[in-house]
């Protein structure tokens, strides 16, 4: 069987003190099966994520960089000084940094590049709004000019180093109480199947060389049909993953 993916998005959640028992947890997850399992964690945590995860199963990645090398950018953070941290993944264009941050597909294709660079693997989301699915009936083209922009100018061997996830903005931080709401599996398996023909399309690639991941309120009472979509290859996990027995509730519908 195909590796599944799973990774948390810790998002601007948890402390120093609750990290450290929390990355104990994910190592034992992660030791019970050939999937993988990851983290992204709020980029002051990356050396403890370092010093408690680095030569175990689990890999740990930020949420975000800017993409200058250094210079007068208050309060940012440069590639550069992540890898200090040795991490295996960050965060693009993610829809809160596209919607509350600013960020463009335009930055989104900086950051990949800087990324790409230092070889840490950019993990880029993506995904209409609820208005441009539901009113505007724009959900192909707004995923299509967001994939290609941030893929601009990339070889086909850099583009096969990036997972992608989808992630539609209207599914996202609705697991828990009154709105729960995920994309049904149809609908993610619909887009997630044609983003990775468009992507392997356009440079050249074959089904099977990307990744391709769901995002918004996986759990475990939807994980297991959504990860068993031919397209989905796994998941990027918001509130589940806060929740250990959630996350593991996910890892263990796909534990081989
Ligand atoms: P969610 O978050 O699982 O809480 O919807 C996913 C994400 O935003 O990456």
């Amino acid at each position: 069987m195909k590796k599944k993916y799973l990774i948390g998005n810790i998002k601007m959640n948890m402390s120093k003190e609750s990290f450290i028992p929390y990355f104990e947890e994910l190592k034992v997850l992660a030791e019970e099966t050939q999937n993988v399992v990851g983290v992204c964690v709020p980029t002051v945590y990356l050396g403890l994520a370092q010093e408690k995860l680095q030569g175990s199963k689990v890999k740990y990645g930020a949420q975000n960089i800017y993409f200058e090398n250094s210079g007068t950018f208050t309060g940012e953070t440069s590639v550069h000084m992540i890898k200090d941290f040795n991490p295996d993944y960050c965060l693009v264009g993610h829809s809160e940094r596209r919607a509350m941050f600013g960020e463009t597909i335009e930055w989104t294709n900086k950051k990949i590049k800087k990324l790409l660079e230092v070889g840490i693997t950019p993990i880029l989301c993506f995904g209409e709004t609820y208005q441009e699915r539901f009113e505007e009936n724009v959900t192909f083209e707004i995923v299509k000019n967001q994939l290609e922009g941030a893929l601009e100018g990339l070889s086909k061997e850099e583009v096969k180093k990036i997972i992608f996830a989808y992630e539609p903005v209207w599914a996202i931080s609705k697991g828990y109480g009154s709105a729960d709401v995920s994309a049904t599996s149809a609908q993610a398996e619909e887009m997630t199947a044609y983003s990775r023909k468009l992507i392997c399309e356009n440079f050249n690639l074959n089904d099977d060389e990307i990744i391709v991941l769901y995002g918004g309120s996986m759990k475990p009472t939807n994980a297991k049909e959504l990860l068993s979509q031919k397209n989905i290859d796994g998941g990027l996990i918001g509130g589940a993953c806060l929740k250990t027995a959630d996350f593991k509730g996910v890892f263990e519908l796909v534990i081989d």
